[in-house]
């Protein structure tokens, strides 16, 4: 089967190593790919869609696997469906749950899935009314997509209020931020669940945990994610029972009552807290990086899996996960997650040990050399009997690849093994 995937970063990086390994994998394409996929996929120079399913269709394509939120929101799925072929994501309508945060927050207070306390807004005199009544800190969320910078946690009023007048009187997020959701701050620790969605059925993947914040200790600005490990020990069994009872199922019963059909990822991004799991949001795709630390641990042969979604098959999957622990750490261009600079030469990829994963992010070929082309540039993940021994062997790794201005976290999955026995 050949087999197209969506996208350019570290998580299609992963993706298309994963499919790779399918006796079904004929040829993978990717579009438009980066120097990683490059060496395993044909890259596509191709972004438009109708050109895509011109491609999909021309090719004989028989699967194709979207990664990223734009593409969802932008309809690709009903397109390529509308012509027939074969495509693993949700539809325009059910991606929605990422794309509006608004009709997320509404859709879990109709069906009581646990979340923050929240308000509305398409008027900024609303907005600053309703802020005055809030304890502080408060989270201030744009309704649509803002290549994730679209969440401000306000210490104060202040803080608020400039915001509000940011987001809704000038437009920074442009329609993104025309409403606004505002929310109770959260206190706990965040855990990313992933489940496949085929329509009826859900399977849960295991937990995995993201490094939002730019450096060291949680400090500095929200970024796409600065690394991330897999199994996370917040989702005991127990705790993974909780979250099927009270956000898998109610989610579940809920688009069957409002007649929304989900097929593809379905990953709720939970903060852990006193009160029990809440969800801060859905994303309707895989996350990134933690498909960098979960597919390493999968098993099964992942178009066995995409294709049980696409066929309404999951309740006759039971996909086996590795025992070991996996931890990526992101390497980054200097600036990020503001204005960077790329195009660096990138050297010491050759010497880097064959077990370990080098998942390219933003990277391209220039000449004959790898050059870094965008904010995350690569994701160096190793597994491990234990976090830490996984962790030694990505720092390793990650201190013989060198690049002008590369920063990255130092403190991806430190402690993990102590924090789960404890
Ligand atoms: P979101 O895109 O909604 O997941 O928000 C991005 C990040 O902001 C989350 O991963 C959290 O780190 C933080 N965040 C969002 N909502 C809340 C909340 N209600 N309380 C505390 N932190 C939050
Ligand atoms: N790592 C967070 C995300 O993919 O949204």
């Amino acid at each position: 089967m050949k087999i197209l995937v969506i996208g350019g970063g570290g998580r299609e990086h992963a993706l298309v190593w994963k499919l790779r390994q399918s006796p079904r994998a004929e040829e993978i394409f990717c579009a438009p790919g980066n120097a990683g996929t490059g060496t395993l996929a044909r890259n596509l120079a191709i972004t438009d869609h109708e050109a895509l399913a011109e491609f999909a269709f021309e090719e004989n394509i028989g699967l194709t696997v979207v990664g990223p939120d734009n593409a969802l929101a932008g309809g690709i799925v009903d397109l390529f469906q509308g012509k027939g072929l074969r495509i693993f994501g949700p539809a325009r309508s059910a991606a929605r749950f990422e794309w509006s945060k608004i009709f997320a927050k509404d859709f879990m207070k109709r069906h009581e899935i646990p979340t923050a306390a929240f308000g509305h807004f398409s008027a900024s005199e609303e907005a600053h009314r309703f802020c005055q009544g809030m304890r502080y800190p408060v989270v201030l969320k744009a309704d649509g997509l803002a290549f994730g910078k679209g969440v401000v946690i306000a210490e104060n009023s202040d803080a608020a209020a400039k915001s509000i007048y940011r987001m809704m009187d000038r437009g920074q997020f442009g329609e993104a931020g025309r409403g606004i959701v505002i929310e109770e701050f959260l206190q706990g620790t965040e855990c990313s669940l992933h489940a496949l969605l085929d329509g009826r059925n859900f399977l849960l993947l295991p937990g995995a945990q993201d490094y939002k914040q730019v450096f060291d200790g949680g400090l500095g600005p929200n970024t796409g994610g600065m690394g991330a490990f897999s199994p996370s020990p917040l989702l005991t069994a127990e705790m993974e029972e909780r979250v099927r009872r009270e956000i898998l199922e109610p989610f579940m019963a809920g688009i069957r009552a409002e007649g929304i059909t989900y097929q593809g990822v379905l990953y709720p991004g939970l903060m852990m807290t006193p009160a029990g799991p809440k969800v801060l949001e859905f994303n309707s795709r895989f996350g990134d990086p933690e498909t960098q630390v979960l597919l390493p641990r999968l098993r099964t042969d992942l178009v066995d899996l995409l294709e049980a979604a696409i066929d309404g098959k999951l309740d006759q999957c039971n996909p086996e996960w590795s025992e070991m622990a996996a931890v990526c750490v992101v390497i980054a261009s200097a600036g990020y997650p503001g204005p960077c600079e790329t195009g660096r030469e990138i050297f010491g990829l050759d010497k880097v040990d064959p077990d370990i994963l080098v998942f390219h992010a933003g990277t391209a070929l220039r000449g004959g050399s790898v050059v870094s082309a965008g904010g995350r540039v690569l994701g160096i993940t190793a597994l491990g009997a234990d976090f830490e021994a996984a962790r030694r062997r990505a720092y390793q790794a990650v201190s013989q690849i060198q690049f002008e201005g590369a920063h990255y976290r130092t403190d991806i999955a430190a402690g993990v093994d102590k924090w789960k026995s404890a």
